[in-house]
């Protein structure tokens, strides 16, 4: 047995603010008791709507921009960053926007595409520019598995059949037959779909005993064909604690059409008073950190209704719209949800990663919300200039979990209090890699106080070494100005 005691951390991944130490001790045991579950890749996936800045001037600059650096227009250091992170796959078209998509209008010549209106975002024009062809070449390029999420409330039955036949068809039909007059001979092969979003809300304003209905159907016309292993099909699932809509999925619909349920769930401190990005105080802080918390007990919540009708734990909770959601910069476009990063979304990003790999048995995939220039991205861009958020370098340190072995550990914490509230100060998950590498992730979300953290090991180590993220207030962040201020050290 190995037993050290180091200020924070004993981990590859730790979070902490560099301030006065506290009193109390937090002890992390790392328990040798068996544990089969594997942390899927897939939880460490991304999101990509067309919303604001994320495709347009985010991940696509247009074919022929000669002064920010594109493949086909597709932005180089976009895609040279999220390889580093290995993203395991990419949500798209939306979010909201999905339910007003119709796949057709983005294939095809681009002279001959029509416009629509993007009425959830900003009411802008979207011309169409980058449609079904250019998010699959992006994901090539970025070598990650797309995750489509078809339009149920506003698009027909057949409209998704033939997307599916479009995208993943290998031998002659009307769909690939036109994939292959629009320039691509092989299928791609998309295993990830989403049958809807957010279907209680911008999806439809559905009943969950309507979309049930509605979901059995447009399931039933989704093509496996050709897909080793067929598709892997995600219900639209509730909004934070609506545990009734996950018990009418899980009731009503069989679950050989339903391989996946979401789940949303954002750290917004109030719908009508977000707060700001930056200079928050520290009850905003707090608050933050109580909804982040939260996940906690949601995912405990919707997995015990899940595992009333599926012990096996054969469909997976799909945590598809997580992060931080805070009042947009001052003088960007309200419906573009530009916001700035700071360590608090790095609390974020390490609290709901240790989450979810302690849940790993029934989450098998989530999604940061989002990954480009809107809500708690890991990248923002300026014209050419890209920065790198507090929240891509917890992704980074973090990308050890992915496919590694859940190690169990037990946590004993001491308490993080402000203004009569209190949360448990430090979290943790652990994971062990196929060449035995054991990976302890650690995050201190406490606002004023640095802690003391003892991990126990069950067998020594020929070797332990650490990396920490940490900055000096909770409020900085890495600006166009200052980009290497916070990364690990
Ligand atoms: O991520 C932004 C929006 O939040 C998505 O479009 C929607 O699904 C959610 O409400």
């Amino acid at each position: 047995m190995l037993r050290f005691t180091i200020l924070l951390s004993a981990a590859f991944a730790i979070l902490a603010p560099l301030v006065p130490l506290s009193a109390q001790m937090a002890t992390i045991t790392v328990l040798d008791g068996p544990d089969s579950t594997v942390i899927s890749r897939h939880i460490y996936g991304h999101f990509a709507e067309h919303l604001g800045r994320s495709i347009y001037g985010g991940f696509y600059v247009g074919e022929g921009n000669d002064s920010i650096a594109n493949v086909d227009g597709l932005r180089s250091d976009v895609i040279e960053a999220l390889r580093r992170l290995q993203i395991p796959n990419l949500r798209w078209p939306g979010g909201c926007f999905a339910d007003t998509y119709h796949w057709r209008d983005g294939v095809g010549p681009r002279d001959e595409r029509p416009t629509m209106v993007n009425t959830n975002w900003g009411g802008v024009t979207e011309d169409n520019s980058f449609g079904t062809h250019n998010f699959l070449q992006l994901c090539d390029l970025l070598d990650t598995e797309p995750y489509l999420a078809a339009n149920i409330g506003s698009g027909t039955v057949q409209e998704l059949a033939d997307w599916v036949q479009y995208v993943n068809y290998p031998g002659t039909s009307p769909m690939s037959d036109d994939r292959r007059r629009n320039g691509r001979a092989e299928p791609w092969g998309v295993r990830y779909w989403g049958v809807g979003n957010e279907a209680w809300g911008c999806g439809g304003n559905m009943r969950v005993e309507y979309y049930a209905d509605l979901y059995r159907r447009y399931a039933t016309y989704m093509s496996g064909a050709g897909l080793d292993g067929g598709l892997y099909r995600v219900a639209a699932g509730a909004t934070d604690g609506d545990y009734h809509w996950t018990e009418v999925l899980m009731r009503d619909v069989p679950h050989h059409l339903m391989q996946g349920i979401s789940l949303h769930h954002y750290s917004v401190i109030d719908w009508s008073g977000k707060g700001p990005a930056v200079g928050f105080d520290e009850s905003q802080y707090m608050t933050t950190m109580q909804r982040s918390w939260a996940m906690e007990e949601m995912v405990t919540k919707h997995s015990a209704v899940m595992d009333v009708y599926d012990p096996a734990k054969k469909v997976g909770l799909i945590v598809d719209e997580w992060g931080g959601w805070y009042d947009v910069e001052p003088g960007t476009n309200p419906g573009f949800l530009y916001q700035q990063n700071t360590m608090r979304d790095a609390m974020i990003a390490g609290m709901n990663l240790n989450i979810f790999n302690n849940h790993a048995d029934r989450v098998h995939m989530a999604n940061l919300a989002q990954a480009v220039n809107v809500l708690q991205a890991v990248i923002l861009t300026e014209g050419n200039q890209l920065v790198l958020t507090p929240t891509y370098h917890v992704m980074e340190m973090y990308k050890v979990h992915q496919d590694a072995t859940r190690v169990p550990i037990r946590v004993e914490s001491p308490e993080y209090a402000h203004g009569g509230e209190t949360l448990p100060a430090i979290s943790a998950s652990a994971s062990r890699a196929t060449d035995g590498t054991l990976h302890v992730s650690v995050v201190n979300i406490d606002y004023a106080k640095a802690h003391m953290v003892t991990i126990t090991l069950p067998q020594n180590y020929v070797r332990v070494s650490g990396r920490v993220l940490r900055s000096e207030r909770m409020q900085d962040y890495n600006g166009f100005g200052e980009p290497g201020r916070i990364e690990p050290e």
